[in-house]
């Protein structure tokens, strides 16, 4: 089980006062995988003229474009609202990039009420994210909204 209270406060301490968003989006990424068991991606994607594109993350390589309403992250993006997938294969318009995925987690990233772009994880076990996950990384995402919105365009 992840300590929420200490991967977040670790958040805080690597990206606070760091004006530099593909540092603090790196460190963020870094932090979840290396905090997380049972993970096989944790990143990033940041919405650029109208559609999603690929961020600092670590796990394998990764679709660098997903338009918004398209798969996971653009059905979260565009729909604004975290989503706990329990099987990805069952998930309409899921885009595969690395076949072990089998869950998955979405949660969008606001500036001032704007979705600019998304928290992706992965894990290669079904039903890996509970409501425990999803409240602990919505925590996540709104400390990381706080210290880089000054860094965002929206
Ligand atoms: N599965 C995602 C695509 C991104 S990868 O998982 C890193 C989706 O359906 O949006």
């Amino acid at each position: 089980m992840t300590d929420y209270s200490l991967m977040n406060a670790q958040l805080k301490a690597l990206i606070e006062g760091v004006p530099h968003l593909i540092a603090d989006l790196a460190n963020a990424s870094a932090l979840i995988y290396d905090s997380m068991d049972r993970l096989n991606w944790a990143g990033f994607y940041l919405i650029e003229d109208g559609r999603l594109v690929l961020g600092p993350f670590q796990g394998k390589p990764a679709c660098i474009e997903i338009p918004l309403g398209s798969g996971v992250c653009g059905t979260a993006a565009g729909e604004d609202r975290t989503l706990v997938v329990e099987n990805v294969h069952e998930f309409p318009g899921h885009i595969p990039c690395d076949c072990a995925s089998n869950s998955e987690i979405v949660v969008p990233l606001r500036k001032e009420g704007t979705v600019f772009g998304v928290l992706d994880i992965d894990s290669p076990e079904f039903c890996r994210f509970t409501e425990e996950d999803r409240i602990g990384l919505e925590e996540f995402a709104a400390i990381l909204e706080k210290e880089i919105a000054g860094l965002i365009r929206v």
